[in-house]
């Protein structure tokens, strides 16, 4: 399966990700790797890791279509079947979601429907539950609201943000990785 990844962050996601479509862990290959913020450490890593790269600034458009219009272009030629979020810090427009309906994915830190939105780990810390989690969804046009494909629980270590957020991306990385597999056999 071809798939482009969207990411805006250090994109430790991005990452696992190549790593098992190297390894054969995948069914998958990443034809693009599509960033709003050409500074972000994701870029750097996909350099790396040889994969082409679509950054566009939102900023320097004046509307969301015509910025997911240049995405659109660059997905198209690069022959995207299936876009997969990974820490892409936008609301996905009109415009991606005609164009590849029932196809984006996207991937939240805690067990949706709880703690949408941006700091969910930080959240769920702050609402003292004890047990959190990675959910895997299908993209609409809200924050976090698709149907949802996969989820794994994790515990909260006692207090400590930190042990959280690592034993959390530590499960992203795997449930990822399994989820889209399940989809694309
Ligand atoms: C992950 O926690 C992901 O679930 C969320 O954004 C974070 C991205 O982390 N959507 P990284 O950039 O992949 O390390």
């Amino acid at each position: 399966m071809k798939i482009a990844v969207f990411a805006s962050g250090s994109g430790s996601n991005f990452g696992a990700l190549a790593e098992a479509c190297e390894k054969g862990e995948l069914n998958a290959e990443i034809v693009l790797m599509v960033t709003n913020k050409p500074e972000a450490f994701v870029v750097e890593r996909a350099r790396k890791a040889n994969i082409p790269i679509a950054a566009v600034r939102p900023k320097d458009y004046e509307t969301k279509e015509a910025y997911e219009e240049v995405i659109l272009a660059a997905l198209r030629e690069s022959e995207a079947e299936w876009l997969i979020l990974a820490g892409y810090m936008r609301l996905v427009g009109q415009t991606l979601l005609k164009a590849y309906p029932s196809k984006i994915i996207n991937i939240h830190p805690s067990l949706l429907p709880s703690f949408p939105g941006k700091d969910a780990i930080g959240q769920a810390m702050g609402h003292g539950v004890k047990v959190t989690g990675v959910t895997v969804h299908l993209v609409d046009e809200g924050m976090d609201t698709g149907p949802i494909l996969a989820q794994r629980a994790v515990d909260v270590i006692d207090g400590d943000v930190e042990k959280t957020a690592e034993a959390i991306h530590a499960v992203e990385h795997e449930l990822y990785k399994d989820a889209l597999n399940k989809l694309f056999c």
